[in-house]
């Protein structure tokens, strides 16, 4: 769960509170919302049932293989809040790289007492390990991981204060946000840090951007340090991610506002500031003392420059990260690549927060194995979904004419305004998305959403009861999936239907219960991070309420499922330790590791992992293997 450090609440409660919609909530009223809800849930769970009992559903599995049957092969574990990984009997896990970790000899160790400094940290692993991917590179292992966020009382719980206080604290705090590219290899029968490969690299709030696509040069982007509006500083609250083909990584700008405030208590956010959150508070980084650029009253296009997809070569430390401007700014969680069969490249984009939207891009050029595919992401269509209540969607395109805006590149800045514009369907907070490689078929978590049916998301659109966020004030969460029509990822229309709705059947006999995949067995909350891994296995991991008492009594710490998409059979595979979220998924190149992140363990103070003892809480990555050497995944 990303906090707000200034107010011990999640980001999203944070803009939620700041944000003037309360008024608006009487437009729902009680009972023509219970109608809605009635009306839709009665045809939606039905659905949903079918579907996973193999009934007449809409989406039927897509194939009839006998093989694949108890394909989830492994003693589900059981819920529990313990401080500690678990995985199932016959596997084992290690910690590969901890936050703080150095990737060069030289560099500082982890401090316990001081938690690094500003230039150890720009020398480490750093804080809040989110979405990687695994590039295999002439037999080489080279894992890309984004850094989300640091945890404020932690990163800093050397000073009284537990907050940043000095220049050198806030260079902690930046250095301790971005990218790590890091070569790990086994030794010894377990994974670690390569250190002074030629490969490892930082990449932090500051590291030189290059701003591509229909947005780049915009008077938008152009700021007092950069008048070209072309060239940007630095890449923070990374969440999720993806690779392409081409094989360069994906980084995905979430919760960039909360690090803007204003230094003049007079000045007035714009409308659009207020779309994305951007207020006069920052989060509690402060990077604003040291870095006018934070001060949305000095700079105000600065903000602009941030909350786009990122594309990184791991393989060249020397390359500029490129700002996808194409991909539409808003709060990116990943960025899931699929090359259609016509060689197009489509990726699906989710924006996290309450009420907003889910999107969908098609390069206007084709995919060429063994060709010059670089700048694929540079141009093509961007499209927000609409879907219906008659298990039917479809992609509208954000274009000049369909959304009355005067230009591409105001689309690509003001992305949430366009789909706004088009009536594109409010979500329940749309986190990763999946998608199948074993049919054309795209899942994406809908992680929860307490607003649904009472209040409008930050552009005033309605957030109505129905469709795939099929409940009021949504605790859960639910996992939505849609095929294309034909196959085809660029057709406009498609099918949909919910794969699972998370639910606690110990505790609730209404909608509250989850769908019929959903029992006292493998019971979560809050899907987050989605992914197949290359068996069709969908991996299912939360970011949720660990609090294991009332509505989530009996889901224990935060977990990660895997799922069978045929048979709808979800079993738990992995729990977490205390307060962390489970995310970022990965493989090793002979498929016999799988890399899980673990993050922000003792957030609200009530972790020692991994170290134990006394030791600081600290995110990492694990390796999981079976003890006998299979392949997992
Ligand atoms: Fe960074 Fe939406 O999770
Ligand atoms: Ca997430
Ligand atoms: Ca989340």
């Amino acid at each position: 769960m990303t906090r707000n450090n200034n107010e011990n609440i999640s980001f999203d409660e944070f803009d939620d509170l700041n944000s003037d919609r309360d008024g608006e909530a009487e437009i729902y009223g009680i009972i023509e919302r219970a109608m809605n809800r009635r009306g839709f849930l009665g045809a939606g769970a039905a659905f949903a049932a079918a579907a996973l009992t193999g009934g007449p559903a809409l989406l039927a599995p897509g194939r009839a293989d006998a093989a694949m049957a108890g394909r989830l092969a492994f003693a589900a574990v059981a819920a529990n809040s313990e401080d500690t990984i678990t995985v199932p009997q016959g596997y084992t896990w290690n910690v590969v790289a901890a936050w703080g970790d150095p990737l060069w000899t030289g560099a500082a160790g982890f401090d316990h007492a001081t938690r690094g400094t500003g230039e150890s940290q720009e020398k480490a692993f750093g804080d809040n390990t989110d979405g990687m991917y695994l590039f295999s590179y002439r037999g080489r292992s080279i894992l890309t991981v984004n850094n989300e966020y640091v945890n404020v009382p932690i990163i800093y719980g050397n000073r009284d204060s537990k907050k940043p206080e000095t220049a050198d604290d806030v260079r902690k705090g930046k250095a301790g946000h971005g990218i790590t590219v890091m070569e790990i290899a086994l030794k010894d029968g377990k994974w670690g840090i390569v250190k002074d490969s030629p490969f490892n690299r930082r990449i932090t709030a500051d590291s030189p951007m290059q701003i591509t696509g229909p947005a780049a040069g915009h008077d938008w982007l152009k700021t007092a340090a950069d008048p070209t509006g072309t060239q940007s500083l630095g890449t923070w609250n990374n969440c999720a991610n993806g690779h392409t083909p081409w094989g360069t990584y994906l980084t995905c700008e979430e919760n960039f506002n909360g690090y803007f405030s204003s230094s003049d208590d007079a000045y007035e956010p714009t409308d659009a500031m207020k779309r994305y959150g951007i207020g006069k508070k920052d989060w509690g980084y402060n990077w604003a003392m040291t870095d006018d650029r934070f001060d949305i009253s000095k700079h105000p296009n600065e903000c602009n420059r941030a909350g786009y997809v990122v594309e990184i070569d791991p393989f060249d430390p020397a390359s500029t990260p490129r700002k996808r401007t194409a991909l539409g700014r808003f709060k990116h969680e990943n960025a899931e690549v699929v090359v259609n069969p016509d060689g197009h490249v489509v990726v699906y984009l989710g924006d996290d927060e309450r009420g907003e939207f889910l999107y969908r891009f098609v390069s206007a050029g084709k995919y060429v194995k063994g060709g010059d595919n670089r700048d694929l992401l540079e141009t093509g269509t961007l499209s927000v979904a609409r879907f219906g209540d008659d298990m039917r969607g479809q992609w509208v395109a954000l274009t000049p004419a369909t959304t009355g805006m005067a230009s591409q590149a105001e689309i690509c800045i003001h992305t949430r305004q366009a789909a706004s514009k088009v009536g594109a369907t409010t979500m329940d907070r749309p986190e990763w998305v999946a998608a199948n490689p074993t049919r054309a078929e795209v899942y994406c978590s809908l992680t929860n959403n307490k607003n649904r049916g009472k209040k409008p998301n930050a552009g005033g659109d309605a957030t109505p009861v129905g469709g795939p966020n099929p409940r009021a004030d949504n605790r859960y969460g639910q996992i939505v999936r849609w095929r294309p029509d034909g196959g085809d990822h660029t057709a406009e229309g498609f099918a949909w239907d919910l794969f699972v709705l998370a639910g606690n059947p110990t505790v609730h006999q209404d909608d509250r219960k989850g769908s019929a995949n959903v029992t006292a067995d493998n019971m979560f909350n809050s899907p987050d991070g989605l992914k197949f891994d290359a068996s069709g296995i969908l991996w299912i991991q939360t970011d949720g309420n660990y609090s294991n008492a009332k509505d989530f009594a009996g889901q224990g710490n935060n977990q990660m499922l895997a799922a069978d998409a045929d048979t709808g059979e979800i079993r738990r595979f992995l729990v977490g330790p205390k307060e962390c979220e489970i995310t970022g998924l990965t493989w090793s190149a002979d498929r016999r590791t799988m890399f899980v992140g673990i993050q922000h363990p003792g957030e609200r103070g009530d972790s020692h992992f991994p170290g134990g003892g006394d030791s600081v809480p600290r995110s990492c990555i694990i390796a999981v293997a079976r003890a006998d050497g299979a392949v997992i995944g």
